[in-house]
């Protein structure tokens, strides 16, 4: 990579996919709307005390009913690529078998439309919303989901495969087992660690399998996974410390992509799960090596670590770095390990292609005045770790693109609408939507491909 011939400071590649990421059941609003059936999150949220101030994501950013100006907005920032979700209970209504035609339609303008302004689709088939029918035969707890999922794939590529050519499987299997099943934060919200082997092996079957039905379909485009990854750095140089910070990295970092790319799981979790650690079938192991057409990483932070016996399962506890800066969610801001986390992953599983699927932070931005919400703070976090993919670049890390997590203000989990990470401000009382500087930064930032960023 090396454009600096024709005499200007470096940029990006002219082909770099310049994005910003959203979720279905975080923006979408209108779950049941249209035949659609419910999904674990909508079951979740009503469950007393699960969601901050009793949100839920009925309405969201209403996006179901206003994709088609949301639409313009994107265009309006430059936007070369949106990911979204699609909402797998929306199509599937019983999350297997009977189609939703209603449902299949909505994604289907949504990418036509995306297309004709010129900005790519880049879909995820499972970002968490599970639908409850399958939750109630045992969900990713039951190994036939791995089937399940991907009988729901293949009619994805099916139905929309025309217009979609970027797919990926999973977002963030980690905190599918971590928030689901460890802590039991996400819906279905049970805090059972020792199905967390079980579960982490039947999303990565059913991604495989998701992968194979892509094969066999034949049609143009690639597909890959989406996982979440942080450094891990030991709070101190003790021995006990150190030891921590591996299995909080074997945990995070490697489970996942150590048996996708090296076709085992990490020995450290073996041995904190003890007697509860299956035995894999060798023919899994190597169903699940599936060779994949890209990575996708998710990075917002770092983290901490030291030896605590009464810290979470593994023994760990974070040490917070009070001397640093922390978003709204008290996640510190530590840009230098998208690279190192970019030069990791290029390191252990190989040179493959690269994006940065999510990156964004949520602050108290300031209120609108003159039309606009100035948000410095997150224009310095997205300047910072656009800066150090640019880094990684550098080094020859074939990085193809970077997406913004996220377009808009949305419902944050188990935080409901009180975290807001958009580049577009949502007054959720109105609906109304405002580009926050952030937007016009980036907005400036695509257009000049990196070359606005200072000190490149
Ligand atoms: C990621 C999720 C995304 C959003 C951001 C803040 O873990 O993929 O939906 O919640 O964090």
């Amino acid at each position: 990579m090396n454009d600096e011939s024709n005499g200007s400071a470096a940029g990006f590649p002219e082909t770099f996919l310049w994005g910003a990421a959203t979720s279905a059941y975080q923006i979408e609003g209108s779950p049941l709307a249209d035949g659609a059936g419910p999904s674990i999150w909508d079951e979740f949220c009503r469950q007393p005390g699960r969601i901050a101030g009793g949100d839920t994501g009925d309405v969201a950013c209403d996006h179901y009913r206003r994709f088609r100006d949301d639409i313009e907005l994107m265009a309006q920032i430059g936007l070369r690529s949106y990911r979204f979700s699609i909402a797998w209970s929306r199509v599937m209504p019983e999350g297997r078998g009977r189609l939703n035609e209603p449902g299949l339609a909505f994604y289907r303008e949504l990418a036509e439309r995306l297309l004709e302004r010129g900005i790519q689709p880049f879909a995820t088939l499972y970002h968490w919303d599970l639908p409850a029918a399958l939750q109630a035969r045992g969900g990713w707890t039951n190994p036939d989901c791995a089937y399940w999922f991907a009988d729901y794939a293949a009619q994805m590529f099916r139905q929309l495969g025309e217009h979609i050519t970027f797919w990926s499987t999973l977002n963030e299997p980690w905190v599918v087992v971590d928030g689901a099943y460890m802590t039991g934060a996400h819906a279905p919200g049970q805090a059972v660690p020792h199905a967390v082997p079980r579960v982490a092996h039947t999303l990565l079957r059913g991604h495989a399998l998701a992968v194979q039905a892509f094969r066999a379909e034949g049609r143009p485009g690639q597909i890959g996974l989406v996982v979440n990854l942080e450094p891990k750095h030991a709070a101190s140089s003790d021995t006990a410390d150190i030891a921590a910070m591996e299995r909080a990295h074997a945990y995070m970092n490697r489970q996942f992509l150590d048996p996708v790319f090296l076709g085992s799981y990490p020995e450290e979790l073996a041995a904190a799960f003890g007697n509860a650690w299956p035995l894999f079938p060798a023919e899994e192991m190597r169903l699940i090596q599936e060779p994949i057409d890209f990575l996708g990483i998710n990075y917002y932070s770092r983290s901490v670590v030291c030896d605590d016996p009464a810290g979470d399962f593994f023994g760990v506890s974070r040490v917070r770095q009070d001397g640093s800066e922390h978003t709204e969610m008290d996640w510190e801001v530590y840009p230098e390990g998208l690279g190192s986390v970019l030069r990791w992953v290029k390191r252990r599983y190989g040179d493959l292609p690269l994006y940065v699927t999510e990156n964004g932070a949520a602050f108290n931005d300031p209120p609108v005045a003159g039309g606009r919400i100035v948000d410095d703070r997150r224009i310095a976090y997205l300047r910072d770790h656009l800066k150090a993919a640019q880094g990684a670049l550098r080094d020859g890390v074939d990085l193809r693109g970077y997406f913004v997590w996220s377009l808009f203000d949305n419902f944050e989990w188990s935080y409901g609408y009180a975290k807001r990470f958009g580049i577009i401000g949502v007054d959720f009382a109105t609906q109304q939507r405002v580009l926050k500087d952030s937007a016009r930064f980036y907005a400036e930032v695509i257009a000049s491909r990196g070359r606005s960023l200072p000190d490149l």
